[in-house]
């Protein structure tokens, strides 16, 4: 990471978060807060298949990093009451990996596979068979003497997970048969799951302390519970340990985490922006090169919170910072 701090408001998941984050992971869809329109869609698709005693269809998780894909694919297989592997397209280097992991599956099984856009293009080319009949073509041998064998498969769920459902093939794209987007979290959701995880760390907090964490969490879970375990370290040594608003606001201040969830990189990048750019359109290679990080990062990461409190806008031209992101760094926006 730039400046080697760990950002406090990256989604992307630390090797810190990684300690917490199984034991915060709600376990069934009851539990699951908010992204109400793909739990209903899901509850739908589960009770149906269930009721048929079939596997679940393909189903692609897609959205940015932190919201709730690897545990929504816990919550399905716990839902469907089935085992579930884990496994990521980058960790899938040969066609024999693959085949490995999909025979050693029971009947309604979910194979996961987070990062599903990293998958090489030979590794899809056996999924699909497998996706769509359940059986692998393998091929043994080399040379002339090399033939393909069929090896039938379990019905098993695939569930896909991925930042970027635009980097996926359209032929694996269009095998799943439910494709579900997670949104950035409200306030509300956020708050209420803000009070869950206090609840399971055992600490006590007030409702306006969870709001407080909650607006400043980038509409991402995983912020809010990674804001909660610093200002939980706050409350211990300069309170009594119970979270109070007094505290939260304390403890935000002192990460430098502003009331809209913005941090030093995005002060960086907008105040850049606007002081070097005229506030653009300026190209993404030019905003990633002044500010030392590299262009995916931004797309990724940084960027789709920006667009969506609209404080940036993409245009085929480039990035404009918008008259709300120069009002909120206290600059004058230039009237045509
Ligand atoms: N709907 C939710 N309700 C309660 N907690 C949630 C919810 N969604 C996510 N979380 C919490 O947020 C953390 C991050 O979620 P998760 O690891 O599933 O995100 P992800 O989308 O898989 O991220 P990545 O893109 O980095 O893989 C988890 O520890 C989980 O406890
Ligand atoms: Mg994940």
């Amino acid at each position: 990471m730039a400046d080697g701090v760990e950002r406090v408001l990256s989604g992307e998941v630390s090797q810190f978060d990684e300690r917490f984050e199984q034991s915060l992971r709600p376990q069934f869809l009851h539990q699951y807060i908010g992204q109400e329109k793909v739990k209903d869609n899901l509850s739908i698709f589960i009770e149906a298949a269930k009721g048929r005693s079939e596997s679940l269809d393909h189903v692609l998780l897609y959205g940015p990093p932190g919201l709730g894909k690897t545990t929504l694919a816990t919550v399905i297989a716990n839902e469907m009451d089935v085992n579930v592997r884990m496994t990521s397209g980058p960790a899938i280097e040969r066609a024999g990996d693959l085949a490995a992991v999909v025979s050693s599956l029971e009947p309604g099984d979910v194979l996961f596979i987070d990062e599903i856009h990293r998958l090489n293009r030979a590794i899809e080319e056996v999924l699909y068979p497998a996706m769509e009949d359940f059986c692998l073509d393998i091929i043994v041998g080399t040379g002339p003497s090399a033939r393909s064998i069929r090896l039938d498969l379990p019905p098993f769920t695939l569930i896909g997970a991925t930042t970027r459902a635009g980097s996926l093939s359209a032929p694996l794209r269009d095998r799943f048969g439910v494709p579900l987007r997670l949104e950035y979290y409200d306030v509300n959701p956020l708050t209420e799951i803000v009070i869950r995880s206090a609840g399971l760390f055992d600490v006590e907090i007030d409702e306006q302390a969870a709001g407080e964490i909650a607006r400043r969490s980038r509409g991402t879970p995983r912020i809010a519970n990674r804001l909660l375990r610093r200002v939980r370290d706050f409350a211990q040594v300069k309170g009594n340990g119970q979270i109070t608003a007094g505290i939260a606001a304390e403890a935000l201040e002192l990460l430098q985490v502003d009331s809209h969830g913005l941090d030093y990189i995005d002060h960086k990048l907008l105040t850049g922006m606007i002081e070097r750019f005229r506030g653009g359109p300026v190209g993404i290679d030019t905003i990633a090169a002044s500010i030392g990080e590299e262009s995916v990062t931004i797309e990724d990461v940084y960027e789709p919170y920006l667009l969506q409190i609209g404080f940036l806008q993409r245009t085929p031209r480039g990035r404009i910072a918008t008259r709300m992101a120069y009002e909120h760094f206290g600059y004058n926006y230039p009237e045509e």
